[in-house]
């Protein structure tokens, strides 16, 4: 049956809604074009995946449904699949690798999965799946390469095409092992062929791309994991048929060009997208910045948002490097009175970040700071700013080792931190209060370690190293009395002494 026939006649609203088509007004915006996005992050299971597990799923014989179904996956597929099981009253077993987070099994075990865990890896559980398939019977539900699912990812097209009539320049779609973009672009190509169906990647997980380039399935042997759900070595060989003929074009996107589009998206939408989910409008993002289109109207599917929580600080601190919202500075000043606080004044109003220093020379000390940014390029206008100044400073916005490491690390223990007291301060979170802390800590008394970095909160802290001469105690106390900023010493924390001391 060819695939509009399929699509037009999938069944996949027993367990999945029609998604909005949405605009992402700020998005549109910014980039001059309209954005829309297909909202299937609002499906019952968070993705799109339960419209094809469904499909295959409901196609089965009588015979077939009796004896059950089997799959392999740690992700969205898991799910599609038990909660099309549940709403078929039929038996699914779901393998998955020993690894799998304990969110992801209780997930499938709450829709009444039968969880099988096995092996280290996906294709450790996927043999398994296999094998089980044949000794019990079961049939084995794919998660992209059969034409019922395929179909049944299929329908998201259908409804783009249903809810909105007016013209469409391009639809991006997130790939992994192809299910989706096959049943979409099968639709669209069918229906409206002048519809651009661009296909997205990750840099470091792109079997798909490489595959057409190749001409042939190509195995990846490694494939990057922060977009878990599209992380697939090879794709299948009935998603590269139709991808190689259907997909216009492919676009690839860094980790920290999803991490900004996720935040693009939360603030359209105060929803939180998954990896995977962010890869379309990364791409569109990417795609007018290149070709310079404006006034064009852009689809973007948000495919998912099982999102594990404690994610979602990488992904922040991310978004602010992807977006160019942060830069970074190693800054040289001259150890002595005076040189700090002329430096403070050259920041100005900017916000400040993340401000990280620690005694290690006599006669320079080397600063991390990180400030906030708006416009692209930003950071080498303020680093050409510090050195006019006559501060040597090192631009380090794009650096994997300073961003990752080096501003935890930054610090340690030394020689000449001579009567050096350590407090933690706490001040009020508002624009400048760092500068307004930084500027008032200028007593005489040397400040030998610095330690902030903006977390979000709505008290800032910091640690601070003070030396204070024995003698000069009661005017230090009366000191910290005038700052009036909540303290506690820490000169006597053990931690302290063993790691900085
Ligand atoms: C959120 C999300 N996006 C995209 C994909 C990729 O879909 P496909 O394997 O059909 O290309 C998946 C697959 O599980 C997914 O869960």
């Amino acid at each position: 049956m060819p695939y509009l026939q399929r699509i037009l006649n999938a069944k996949v609203y027993d367990v999945a809604r029609e998604t909005e088509l949405e605009l992402a007004r700020s998005l549109s915006t910014r980039l001059g074009n309209t954005v829309l996005l297909k909202r299937e992050d609002n499906q019952p299971v968070f993705s799109f995946k339960l419209r094809g597990a469904y499909n295959k799923m409901v196609n089965l014989s009588a015979e077939q449904r009796a004896r059950g179904v089997i799959c392999a996956s740690a992700g969205n597929h898991a799910q599609g699949v038990a909660l099309s099981a549940r709403r078929l009253g039929c038996r699914a077993v779901i393998v998955m690798p020993v690894t799998t987070p304990a969110l992801k099994v209780d997930a499938v075990r709450t829709l009444g999965g039968e969880v099988l865990l096995h092996g280290d890896s996906y294709s450790d559980a996927y043999d398994q799946a296999v094998k089980v398939a044949a000794d019990q019977g079961l049939t084995f539900v794919h998660p992209f390469d059969d034409p019922d699912v395929i179909a049944g990812q299929g329908t998201i097209g259908m409804e783009i095409l249903r809810q909105h009539q007016g013209p469409i320049d391009a639809v991006f779609v997130a790939i992994g092992g192809g299910g989706l973009i096959s049943g979409v672009a099968a639709y669209l190509k069918s229906v409206r062929p002048g519809i651009k169906v661009i296909g997205v990647q990750t840099t470091d997980s792109d079997a798909m791309a490489r595959s057409v380039e190749a001409g042939k399935r190509v195995r990846l042997t490694d494939v990057g994991l922060f977009s878990d759900g599209t992380a697939v070595k090879q794709v299948g060989k009935e998603t590269f048929r139709l991808t190689r003929v259907l997909v216009d074009e492919f676009i690839r996107v860094d980790t920290d060009a999803i991490c900004a589009a996720m935040k693009d998206v939360f603030q359209d939408t105060r929803s939180i997208l998954e990896p995977a989910g962010a890869l379309g409008v990364a791409a569109v993002k990417q795609y007018v910045e290149r070709t310079g289109c404006r006034d064009q109207t852009l689809i973007a599917i948000t495919c998912g948002a099982n999102m594990n929580f404690d994610r979602l600080r990488f992904v922040a601190e991310r978004a602010e490097m992807g977006e160019e919202r942060e830069a970074l500075f190693a800054v040289t000043i001259p150890e002595e009175r005076g040189s700090f606080k002329r430096f403070c004044e050259l920041i100005g109003p900017r916000s400040v970040t993340e401000f990280n220093y620690r005694i290690s020379d006599e006669q320079k000390a080397h600063l991390f700071v990180g400030l906030s940014t708006r416009t692209h390029g930003e950071s080498a206008q303020i680093g050409e700013l510090f050195r006019g100044q006559g501060f040597d400073a090192i631009d380090l916005s794009h650096d994997e080792l300073a961003i990752d490491h080096i501003r935890h690390q930054v610090g340690g223990r030394s020689e000449l931190a001579a009567n050096e007291r350590l407090f933690r301060f706490e001040f009020p979170e508002r624009p400048g209060a760092l500068m307004r802390f930084l500027s008032s800590m200028h007593p005489g008394w040397n400040i030998s370690l610095f330690h902030y970095r903006n977390q979000g909160a709505d008290y800032g802290r910091i640690l601070v190293g003070i030396q204070v001469p024995k003698a000069d105690r009661s005017r230090f106390r009366q000191f910290l009395d005038t700052l009036a900023y909540p303290c506690i010493e820490e000169t006597d924390n053990p931690v302290y002494r063993l790691f900085l001391r």
